[in-house]
C-alpha cells in the first residue's frame, strides 16, 4: 500500500485531504504537532505522525524511519504578527522540510505544495482580467509574498517531483473565516465591505481535495496551477444563498472601506498584544479591497480533467447545513 504524509492535517483543508487520501486506499499519515487538535481526524484508518518542523534533527530521525511515496504539504500560516513570522512559517519551514525529505526519502514520487492565489495577487490591473501562469506575480500582502518565495524556491529544484497548487478562497464545512460572515448573518446583520463591485472566486474544499489527490497520483510533476471553480461571483452572492438556506432576512449594511481599515488597525493592535492575530487585520483589508480574483483554471482541465462537482450555491448550501448540524450556527 502506498504511503502518503499530509502536513497541516489538523486544519480545515488538511483534514479533507486526509479523508480523500483514505478514500483512495492510501496508507494515510496525518502530520500533526503534539499540540494540534485532532477533532477532525477521527477516522480509524488515520495514522498520526507527530512532527516538529522547527527541530531539524528530530524531523530527520522521524522521516528516516518511514519511506513515503507522496507528501502533501498543507501546513502553513495565513495570519502572522510580522513579515519574519510569515517567512519563517511558510518559507523557512517548507525549505527545511524539503531538504530533510530529499535526504531521508529519496524515492518520494510526489511533493504537493499548497500555496495560494495570493502568491500572484489579484487580476485587478491585468489586461486579460484573469491571472495567468505567464503573468509576473504581484502579491499584495506579506502572506502572498511568503507563498511566492516558497514556490520560487521549489521551482529552482531541478530534480524534485513537486507540484504547486494555488487555491483561491477555499470554503466548506469546518472553515472558520468565511464562516464569520455566516455567523454575523445568522445574528441579523449582513455586512459588506465598500461599494465597488467585486469578482470573487471560490473553491469548495471537497473539490480541492479530489483535485489534489488526482494530481498526487498522476504522472505529472514540476508544474503549478491556480485553483477555483472557474466561475466568478459578486460578493453579495454569499448573502443571497445564506438567505435562501437559513430562511433569514438580516439587516444589510455596507461598511465603507475607510472604516474597515480603522477597525482592522485596532484589531491588529490587539492581535499583537495578545499574540493572536484576528481574521480582520490590515493585511486582510488589502485582499478585501481587491476587485478581481479570477484565475486561469484551463490547465487543471487539460492535465487532470478537473471539473468541480460544486458551484457556490451547492457548496455553501452543504456547508451551511454542516454549520447548523454541528451547532456552529
Ligand atoms: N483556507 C483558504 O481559503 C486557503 C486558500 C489558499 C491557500 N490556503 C493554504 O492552505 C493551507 C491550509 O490552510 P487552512 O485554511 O486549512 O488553514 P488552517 O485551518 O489554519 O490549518 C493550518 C494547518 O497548518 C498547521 N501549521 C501552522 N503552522 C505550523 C507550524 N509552524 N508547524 C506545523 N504545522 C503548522 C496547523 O497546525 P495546528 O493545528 O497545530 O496549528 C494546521 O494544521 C495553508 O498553507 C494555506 O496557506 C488556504
Amino acid at each position: 500500500m502506498k504511503k502518503i504524509l499530509i502536513t497541516g492535517a489538523s486544519g480545515f483543508v488538511g483534514s479533507f485531504l486526509v479523508e480523500e487520501a483514505i478514500n483512495r486506499g492510501l496508507a494515510t499519515y496525518a502530520g500533526v504537532r503534539s499540540t494540534s487538535s485532532r477533532s477532525f481526524l477521527s477516522h480509524e484508518k488515520i495514522q498520526f505522525f507527530e512532527m516538529d518542523f522547527s527541530n531539524k534533527t528530530d524531523l530527520e530521525n522521524k522521516l528516516a524511519q518511514t519511506q513515503f511515496d507522496y507528501v502533501i504539504h498543507c501546513a502553513g500560516v495565513t495570519k502572522a504578527d510580522t513579515k519574519e513570522d510569515f517567512f519563517k512559517y511558510n518559507f523557512e519551514l517548507t525549505k527545511t522540510f524539503v531538504e530533510v525529505l530529499k535526504k531521508t526519502n529519496p524515492t518520494l514520487e510526489k511533493f504537493i505544495y499548497i500555496s495560494s492565489l495570493a502568491s500572484y495577487g489579484p487580476a485587478d490591473n491585468h489586461p486579460t482580467e484573469v491571472v495567468l501562469e505567464s503573468n509576473t506575480p504581484h502579491p499584495i500582502d506579506t502572506y502572498g509574498e511568503s507563498k511566492l518565495a516558497t514556490e520560487q524556491w521549489l521551482q529552482s529544484l531541478s530534480s524534485f517531483p513537486y507540484l504547486i497548487f494555488r487555491p483561491t478562497a477555499v470554503y466548506g464545512p469546518r472553515e472558520k473565516e468565511i464562516f464569520i460572515f455566516f455567523k454575523t448573518f445568522s445574528k441579523g446583520i449582513e455586512g459588506h465591505i465598500g461599494r465597488v463591485p467585486q469578482k470573487a472566486t471560490f473553491i469548495y474544499v471537497k473539490d480541492l481535495a479530489r483535485l489534489v489527490l488526482d494530481a498526487t497520483l498522476s504522472e505529472i510533476s514540476q508544474k503549478s496551477y491556480f485553483v477555483s471553480d472557474g466561475n466568478h461571483y459578486p460578493t453579495q452572492e454569499l448573502g443571497r444563498i445564506a438567505r435562501k438556506v437559513l430562511q433569514k432576512n438580516p439587516f444589510q449594511i455596507n461598511i465603507p472601506i475607510s472604516i474597515v481599515q480603522v477597525i482592522a488597525a485596532i484589531n491588529e493592535g490587539f492581535g499583537r498584544l495578545t499574540g493572536k492575530m484576528p481574521p480582520l487585520n490590515l493585511e486582510k483589508v488589502k485582499i478585501l479591497k481587491s476587485k478581481n480574483w479570477q484565475c486561469d483554471t484551463q490547465p487543471l482541465k487539460n492535465d487532470f480533467n478537473f471539473a468541480p462537482a460544486y458551484d457556490l450555491e451547492q457548496g455553501v448550501t452543504e456547508a451551511l447545513h454542516w454549520y447548523l448540524e454541528n451547532k456552529w450556527l
